[in-house]
């Protein structure tokens, strides 16, 4: 994709690695637009990143994605990239009590939520980018997450496809494979054993320069390329079994 010139979107993009992302994009000369439930982290955001346009919204059911589409198309029709970044990651065991509200709260906003948006904004002419977040966890789970890391099995099966689907329309489609970064994702503490997202966001944009459409970086970039006795021994290892 080109890096600079664009309008962008981005879900999630108030925090963590969507506000990476969305610092790096605006100091290369693009408008980026992000969304996200909280107001007051909006709004923290916003006062960080001069420029930075926010909207409330959220994304867990049809409504409030459509509500994002209409606001997009009538606010900013010159938005060319759509960024599904925004997740949620949910420590829990099958046997919970409440495990199936947890499971369909994180099949909505890790599943639902971009196969949605990038149904609605296929019918928006600009468009030129999709750019989908899974994880390294895509390709060995963690059963400590169990759902989670479905998710963003089938958000890298679903990104295959319409790479495929899209490439006769000229549309690229970009998968962002981040490892385990410090963020608050899953709560506040449960990343901090992890680097920060600084270097990987280095990474990304040396690998969008150089044309890649599967972003990777050390944990993922292992994981991506390997074969099933790796994976089986990064499953075993991450399980401690
Ligand atoms: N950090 C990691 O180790 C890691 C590794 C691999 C992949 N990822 C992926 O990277 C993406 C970003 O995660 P992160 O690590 O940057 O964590 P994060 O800071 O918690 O970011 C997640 C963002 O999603 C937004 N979000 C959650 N539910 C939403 C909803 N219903 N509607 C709208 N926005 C919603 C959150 O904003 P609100 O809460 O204000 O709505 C938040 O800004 C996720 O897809 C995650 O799965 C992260």
């Amino acid at each position: 994709m080109k890096l600079s010139g664009n309008k962008i979107l981005i879900t999630g993009g108030a925090s963590g690695i969507g506000f990476a992302l969305a610092e790096r994009f605006i100091n290369k000369g693009n408008a980026v637009i992000v969304c996200g439930r909280r107001k007051d982290v909006l709004d923290e955001a916003a006062a960080k990143l001069p420029g930075l346009i926010t909207i409330q919204a959220d994304l867990s059911g049809p409504e409030g994605r459509e509500e994002l589409y209409r606001k997009v198309q009538m606010d900013h029709k010159d938005t060319n990239v759509l960024i599904n970044n925004a997740g949620i990651q949910q420590w829990m065991k099958v046997s919970d009590e409440n495990f199936i509200q947890r499971a369909k709260d994180e099949l909505a906003i890790n599943v639902e939520a971009p196969v949605h948006l990038t149904h609605m904004f296929l019918d928006h002419e600009p468009l030129s980018v999709v750019m989908n977040v899974t994880s390294g966890l895509a390709f060995s789970p963690l059963a400590k997450t169990p759902v989670y890391c479905g998710t963003k099995a089938f958000l890298h099966s679903f990104t295959q496809s319409l790479r495929h689907i899209l490439r006769e329309r000229n549309i690229e489609v970009i998968e962002l494979i981040p490892p385990a970064l410090n963020t608050d994702l899953g709560g506040k503490g449960l990343h901090d054993f992890a680097p920060p997202v600084s270097g990987f966001i280095e990474s990304v944009f040396e690998q969008l320069a150089a044309g890649k459409n599967e972003i990777t970086y050390q944990f993922s970039e292992v994981m991506l390329n390997s074969g099933p006795e790796e994976r089986k021994a990064a499953f075993e290892k991450m399980n401690q079994l």
